[in-house]
Parts: structure tokens; sequence; C-alpha cells
């Protein structure tokens, strides 16, 4: 099923066909999928409820899509190359027939657990085959998946399980990163006790690490598929029946669930990952992701499955067990498409040339960077010496909302233009608003990201609260989607993504509000209050600074109460979103109507000492010379 765009006159056509007739243009690409039933209508949308329905009256399994078409022709096509943590591993392949086995097995045992369709079954798992098996087998059966990362702390997982009112949990014993080995069965345990619909936890062997099986409640992978059929019959799903709920940072509140749907999320992944990508029938893409995020659910196992494609799939870590492993793993798999983020690519810029040196890059034709802003010296760093100045660099926008990318270059199709995405995917259509709201239509201008129209893999609701998704992405400016990030179009059109507008922090390419870690760090014992802002970091792009306010320290010290708060936030989120710097202050600097100013804090953690503009509502503008004068 080819989607691919050739050239980029093409595109411009495309483009202007996408805009001028939406409907006809995606029924076109929705017609080369397969469908237990064709749809009765392409589009009904309503940006103000906001409603939006792709292909009303269709009925479909993407699993259907993305293994059972493959298997008369490509059966024994290796669907994932899966390389282990440690280089001296055992790797191992999987095949599109030995998936879809392996996938109707599991299917067959959730649905002998009880796994109806509907019920969501949180996925907590390493980076292992197995994973893409759990995912597919909630798919097919109808059952909406939830993916947390396992970086996630057994609290986090419990509010998520929570939330989503999950039946069942997937898991490992444990999982190996780098040095280090995590036992996540046993996070799982502890946030069980908490979790009142789970009623299984499967449990698959990774690690080989004892853990306890709770009777009744707990079953082992490989037992429960064992003596299943390798086939099982595709639930029939509607196209706007749920397919995931994906957890994400805002900037308040909790976490939300992020809500996709069947059939607008399956053709605009196979679409943007082959267009983004332009890869060849026998080209291996490598997406370098953790399934956990939204970059791994549509570029790991969505986008390319369904072009049925071969990937690889990594266990590990970039510098595990030296700071070439990216490289050789390049080099055994001759990839042709590598897809990572910036944060990876500046750690890896730290160890020099050597490491990059001793493989042999040349099979790559694409690389892509998604998740954060790129900075110039690590594009250029990337495009020279990854890139070796022939392949194109795509530079990927998008957002767990918006289920795939939405403005990049297309392979070597698109004009380049370093730290620029460049241009929308046809059938996007972005614009941007000043601070009246309104649309600006010149060019060389600044302004708010928002979407004008509906694209397939559009975020349909929050989970259980739709009201939320109403004010987060389409009250601040009525009739559009909002994207959270300011963006510059420069004199040819192209895109450039500032960044976050609201009180989201991007720590390595990892989202989360600054609210949701403040309620973190409330939580210590030590602290009355707090206020997290980012600064900028070399490596992570931004890092977490947090001002404390502190209350009865007794005799501890000031390491006492920063070490107590960085575990009180690694046990209520992660150890992912643990503050860079924690500056513990007399007090923080209030309005007289008691809101925190923000701004000056921002601007003492990017290192600013004076300055600070109009400081005449300040409850105490004292505060702000003591905060300074202790800086960090
Ligand atoms: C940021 C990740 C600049 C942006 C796919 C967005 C980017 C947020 C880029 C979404 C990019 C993502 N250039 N910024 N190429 N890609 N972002 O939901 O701020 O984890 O709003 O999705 O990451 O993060 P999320």
């Amino acid at each position: 099923m080819s989607l691919r765009i050739k050239t980029f006159e093409e595109y411009k056509t495309e483009y202007k066909k996408s805009v001028n007739n939406p409907e006809r243009f995606w029924a076109e690409i929705a017609d080369k999928f397969s469908w237990q039933k064709k749809w009765d209508t392409i589009l009904n949308w309503n940006f103000d409820e906001p409603s939006v329905e792709w292909f009303g009256g269709g009925k479909l399994n993407i699993t259907e899509n993305l293994l059972d078409r493959h298997l008369d022709e490509n059966g024994t096509k290796t669907a994932f190359f899966w390389e282990p943590n440690d280089s001296t591993g055992t790797a191992k392949k999987i095949t599109y027939q030995g998936l879809y086995d392996e996938v109707c097995q599991l299917s067959n045992a959730l649905r002998k657990l009880g796994v109806k369709k509907g019920d969501r079954v949180c996925i907590y798992m390493p980076m292992v085959l197995e994973s893409v098996v759990a995912i597919l087998a909630c798919a097919r059966i109808g059952a909406v998946h939830s993916i947390i990362f396992a970086g996630f702390s057994a609290q986090a997982l419990a509010d998520r399980i929570n939330d989503a009112t999950a039946k069942v949990v997937i898991t490992s014993d444990g999982l190996y990163r780098g040095d280090k080995q995590v036992a996540l069965k046993s996070m799982v345990d502890d946030a069980l006790n908490d979790c009142p619909s789970i009623e299984h936890c499967v449990v698959l062997n990774v690690t080989n690490e004892k853990v306890n099986m709770q009777q009744g409640r707990d079953v082992d992978y490989h037992t429960i598929i064992k003596n299943e059929p390798k086939h099982c019959p595709p639930e029939i799903m509607e196209s706007e029946d749920p397919l995931f709920i994906l957890y994400t940072s805002g900037s308040t509140g909790k976490p939300k669930g992020v809500v996709h749907s069947c059939a607008g999320y399956m053709i605009y992944s196979a679409y943007s990952f082959q267009n983004v990508f332009q890869g060849e029938e026998n080209d291996v893409f490598w997406c370098t992701a953790d399934i956990g995020w939204i970059t791994g659910h549509t570029y790991i196992v969505y986008g390319p499955l369904l072009s049925g494609v071969t990937s690889v799939m990594f266990e590990g870590i970039p510098t595990y067990p030296h700071p070439g492993r990216f490289w050789e793993v390049c080099e055994k798999y001759n990839v042709n498409q590598f897809y990572t983020a910036p944060t990876a690519i500046r750690s890896l810029m730290g160890f020099g040339l050597t490491p990059v040196n001793k493989f042999d890059l040349s099979s790559l034709k694409v690389i892509g960077s998604v998740g954060e802003p790129i900075n110039e010296e690590a594009w250029t760093w990337y495009f020279e010496n990854i890139g070796k100045k022939k392949c194109a660099l795509v530079d990927t926008w998008w957002q767990t909302e918006t289920g795939g990318i939405m403005i990049s270059g297309l392979g070597n199709l698109s004009p380049m233009q370093p730290m620029h995405a460049g241009y929308p995917l046809p059938g996007i259509q972005p614009i941007l608003l000043d601070s009246e709201g309104m649309i600006i239509t010149e060019n060389e201008v600044e302004g708010y990201l928002c979407m004008a129209y509906p694209w397939p893999s559009i975020i349909r609701t929050t989970y259980g609260d739709h009201e939320r998704c109403k004010n987060t992405y389409f009250s601040n400016y009525k009739g559009y989607y909002f994207t959270g990030d300011g963006a510059k179009r420069d004199k040819n059109g192209m895109y450039r993504i500032i960044g976050r507008v609201d009180d989201v922090i991007n720590v390595s390419g990892h989202r989360f509000g600054t609210a949701e870690i403040e309620d973190a760090i409330n939580m210590d014992d030590f602290v009355i209050e707090s206020a997290v802002v980012a600064f900028p970091h070399d490596i992570k792009g931004q890092g977490i600074y947090a001002y404390v306010v502190v209350d009865q320290r007794g005799e501890s010290s000031d390491e006492d109460i920063t070490s107590s708060i960085i575990n009180c936030v690694s046990a209520r989120i992660g150890k992912i979103a643990k503050p860079d710097k924690i500056q513990i202050v007399e007090g923080l600097p209030k309005t007289r109507s008691g809101k925190i100013m923000r701004r000056i804090l921002r601007k003492i953690a990017e290192g600013e000492r004076s300055n600070f503009g109009d400081t005449s509502t300040l409850l105490d503008p004292e505060v702000v010379d003591k905060i300074v004068r202790k800086a960090l």
C-alpha cells in the first residue's frame, strides 16, 4: 500500500487538493486500507464542542491492516529486528507471520481473562517485542490500550490505571536499561495496592528475577498464551471507537488521557510515516523512542507495521555499553531511516567523533529529529557527522494530541533549513494567531500555532473528561485547535517552532506540567510551597528549576531537604521528573493578589540577576533580591 508522494511538485499539488477538498483527499487515501464496511460519511466536525468524526459508519480492525493483509505476500518478511540492551546479548527477529501468530495467541488469552471490547488494558513494559504483541493484541480484541512509560513510578502508574479504570495490566518481571536493572513487577505490586479496577496482571519474564505472583490475579505471559490458537477473529470496530489512551502532561492539573480513535489514527499514522521518511520497499527503519511515548506508538508500532516495513526495535540506551552504540546498531542492520531526539544527539556530541567514525553509516538516507526544538549546533552536527551531508534531515513537529507528524520535510523532497520544521503535511492547515487571537496572514512573523481544520488523527477527547479537552485545546482561540506552541513563519512560509507558550516543560523531549511537579514537591513534609520553572539546559533542552519554601527543618541541612524532595518527586512521578536545581527560598515573589510572578523566577533561572521589568505589583519586592543573592 503506497501512500507516498514522490516529488516536491507533487507535494504542492497534493497539498492544494487536501485544502480545497479535504474530504475527497482523505477518502482516496482511506480507500487503500482494508475495511470490513466502508464509511457512510467522510467528515463531521465542530471545534466548539469539540467533536470530530472521520469515516462515520465505517467498520474495521487496525490489526487486519497491519498484520493479516501482509501475510500472503510478505508473511516471511521481517517486521522487527530486536536489538538487546547489551551488545553481547542475543538479538532476535520476528516476521509478520510470527507477529500475527503471537498477537492472536495473546488476544485469545486476554479474551479468556475476561477482556472485552472497550475495556482498558494498561501496558507497563520494557522495549521488548512482547510489548508490541501486547499493544496489537489489545487492538485486535477492541480493548483500549494505555501504555505507561516504564520509567514512571508506581504512584504514577496507579494514577493512570485508576483514571482509566483499567481491568488488566501487562508488565514484566523487570527491565534492563544500560547498566541498570529495574524491578518492574514489584513497582506494579505497589501500584496495585491502590487499584480496585484491576482484575489481572500478566507478567512477562524478561530479567528472570523472582517476583511475587498473587494467586488469582497474576498470570504468566507464556503460560497463558502457550496453548492458544494462532488465529483470533478480530473485533469489528467502528471508525470512531477508541484505539488507545496515552497520558500526557498539560499546563494544569494531573496528566490527561489523550484518546485516539481507530480509523483516523490508522490512516494518518501510515500516511505521515511513508511521506516523511520516504522509505523504499526493502528499507530498514529505526525509531529510537520508547513505546511509552507517542513517537513509539506511531513510528515504532503503527506507522511502520501498517506500511509493511522492517524496523529495528532497541531495548537499550544510546551510551551503553559505549557511546557509539546507536551507530553500531545502524551499521549492523543497515538502517536507512533513523529517527531520534535532539537530546540524544546533544549527549552523543559530547563524546566527539571517534565513536561515530568507527561505524559505517553509508546506508542512511533520511535522519529525523522529534520532541523538542533542535538547536543549530545539534542540527549541524547531526547533518554533517551522521547524515554525512548527504542525508535529508527531517525536523518533525507534532504532539501526543496530533497522533502523527504535522509539520516536517518529506525525506529528500523538501527544501531543508536548519532548525525549521518546514512545511505542513498535506491535510494539515496551520495558522499563526496574534495575542488578540487574530490570524496573521503575512510571512516573517511569529505567533501562537493553531490548526484551522481537522486531520484524521486529531485528539478526540481527554479520557473521562471531555470538558478538559475543550478547555485545553479548543477554548483559547474559538474555532481552532491550539497547540500550546509558539512558532515563526519565514519568508518562504516555512515554520520554525519556538517552544511551549504555556506552563509545559520539555525535558529531554519529555513533557511535564510545572503544576504537576509542584504538586509532587509539595507532598514532601519539609515543603510549604514551591514554584517550578524551566531553564535552558545544554543536553536536556530544558532543565527543571524548583524554588521551595520549607518549614520546620529542625536540624536538617539543605542537602537533607533537597534529597528528600528529589525522593518525593521520584516516587510521585518518576526519576525523569526530578528537579535539576532546587533553591530553598524564604518566600516566593507574589503579587498583592497572591499570584506567583513566574516571569521573574524564569529570568533568575535563566541567569538574569537584575532587570526584572516592572515589579511594582509585588507584595514584597525584597523577596526577589533575596532569591537572586542565593540563585543557583
Ligand atoms: C515539542 C512529541 C520543536 C512541542 C512528538 C510540542 C517540538 C511537544 C518538536 C509535544 C520539533 C515536538 N520541534 N518542538 N520537531 N516536536 N516538539 O506530546 O513543544 O511528547 O508541543 O509529542 O514537543 O510533545 P509530545
